[in-house]
């Protein structure tokens, strides 16, 4: 059982070894061995989970309705600009989302000045590298004990 689900998105696997520029030197496991560090000192437990497949994706948010998921942090990279199908995923859910991205989006090419998932979600942390992903779990964590899911 855990408390947070975390979805890394298309492409994210390859952080580290992708456009250090805007995603720095960071493989995702060590993203991924940072937020287990947060969780531990949080006291809560994580299922982290990455694809680049759009409907397993889905598929791994339906199932966060009957799972025990207190909070969500996402970055769905690309998917986020474009991807209705995970907006209307996300929105099924009963639990924050929050939204996280690497770069800050809102410096680099207009197509990634929008998110279709932001209205669907509590808020959205960009720009901060891995930072950005403790922050983001840092605000689940707010969110769901304010809910008291
Ligand atoms: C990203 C930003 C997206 O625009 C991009 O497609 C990604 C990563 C980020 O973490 O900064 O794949 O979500």
């Amino acid at each position: 059982m855990h408390d947070y689900l975390i979805l890394h998105g298309v492409n994210l696997n390859m952080f580290g070894r992708r456009d250090p520029a805007q995603y720095g030197h960071e493989s995702l496991a060590q993203i991924n061995a940072r937020l287990e560090a947060l969780a531990a000192e949080l006291g809560v437990r994580l299922d982290i989970f990455q694809t680049n497949h759009e409907g397993e994706m889905v598929e791994r948010i339906h199932a966060a309705l009957d799972d025990g998921t207190r909070a969500v942090v996402i970055n769905a990279g690309a998917w986020t600009h474009y991807s209705y199908a995970l907006m209307d995923a996300l929105a099924v859910l009963h639990v924050p989302v929050v939204e996280v991205h690497m770069s800050n989006v809102h410096a680099r090419e207009a197509f990634r000045h929008h998110s279709v998932l932001s209205s669907v979600c509590a808020g959205s942390i960009a720009g901060f590298g891995p930072l950005s992903y403790e922050l983001g779990l840092r605000a689940a964590h707010g969110l769901a004990g304010a809910a008291g899911l």
